[in-house]
């Protein structure tokens, strides 16, 4: 791939200055293109990231090329990072096709065997000059094929134990999010002494946020509208995600808020243009509303802005 820029110099650099990365799923041109022309704008680092669900959909010979096209045209630093590889070959597969970062996630696995996983692919993607993220501790919530009803938040003393035995360069941690729209029924809440804590004992590991979403309630409100139904859902808000990133997290992750917005814009545009029948219309839309929003994200929660 042209001009990948090295993640995790990224994340020290965001670690040292006290903002967060936003890695940003993408499963279509217009997601992507909203991604990169954001992070452009706002003057931002940015992860572009791919589940292996994504990574399906979009096809791997056609994101080679279409990465490749978006790098061309942006001076943004940007990285290419598989999210919650489950094995050994997804990681070897993206390796091939010039990922830069990868996430090997053996969360769900025994602790042992989470250990030996991670170490075997970072051994591996070392030697590609690949960076690696490792998980530990379980995220409340659904990821692919793996669910989970509980949290179960990631122990300290375990963590310096998993990132002295992997070698990994950063580490995903469980502190209260979970994946997805549907967060919290409660009060929303971080472990946020957790999270110090794992700082305090690691300061110069990059730690991750994953379910990172915020759902704007205006967007709840847009789908609902409009014939959606998504009553209920509810993110993690920006207050709590900004004091995360005060404590050191340096990477934070976002899926469902864009897919929100593609949602609630294209739902509003077909509704209020009943006539419109070419895609370029209400894609053109979804992809500038997904823009703005990834610069106000970057902006006014993780201060990412301006640091490219
Ligand atoms: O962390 C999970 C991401 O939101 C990926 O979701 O597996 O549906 O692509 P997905
Ligand atoms: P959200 O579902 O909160 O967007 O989290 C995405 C994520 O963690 C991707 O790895
Ligand atoms: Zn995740």
């Amino acid at each position: 791939m042209k001009r990948l820029y090295n993640e995790y110099e990224m994340l020290l650099k965001a670690k040292r200055e006290k903002y967060a990365v936003g890695a940003f799923n993408f499963s279509s041109i217009e997601i992507m293109r909203a991604i990169v022309d954001g992070a452009t704008e706002a003057r931002s680092p940015v992860i572009l990231a791919l589940s292996e669900g994504g990574l399906k959909y979009a096809e791997p010979h056609y994101i080679k090329h279409i990465v490749n096209g978006v790098l061309e045209m942006t001076d943004a630093p940007v990285a290419l990072h598989l999210d919650h590889g489950k094995d050994f070959e997804i990681v070897r597969s993206v390796i091939d096709l010039g990922f830069n970062s990868v996430m090997i996630d053996g969360s769900s696995l025994p602790y042992d065997d989470n250990v030996a996983l991670t170490k075997k692919v970072v051994d591996y993607a070392h030697k590609k000059g690949v960076v690696v993220e490792g998980e530990l501790g379980v995220l409340a919530g659904v990821e692919d094929d793996v669910s989970s009803d509980i949290h179960r938040y990631t122990d300290p003393e375990q963590a310096v134990d998993f990132v002295n035995k992997t070698g990994v360069d950063s580490l995903a941690i469980a502190i209260g999010t979970s994946h997805g729209a549907y967060k919290f029924s409660g009060e929303p809440k971080l472990e946020l002494d957790i999270l110090r804590n794992i700082n305090d004992l690691m300061p110069n590991l990059p730690l991750v946020l994953h379910g990172a979403s915020s759902v704007p309630q205006y967007l709840v409100e847009t789908i609902n509208q409009f014939g959606g139904d998504v009553s209920g859902a509810r993110g993690v808000p920006e207050k709590l995600i900004a004091e995360a990133c005060a404590n050191g997290i340096s990477k934070v992750n976002c899926d469902t808020d864009l897919r929100m917005v593609f949602t609630a814009t294209i739902r509003k545009f077909l509704v209020e243009n009943p006539t419109v029948f070419d895609p370029r219309k209400y894609l053109q839309a979804c992809k500038d509303a997904m823009r703005e929003f990834v610069i106000d994200k970057m902006t006014n929660v993780l201060c990412s802005a301006g640091k490219m």
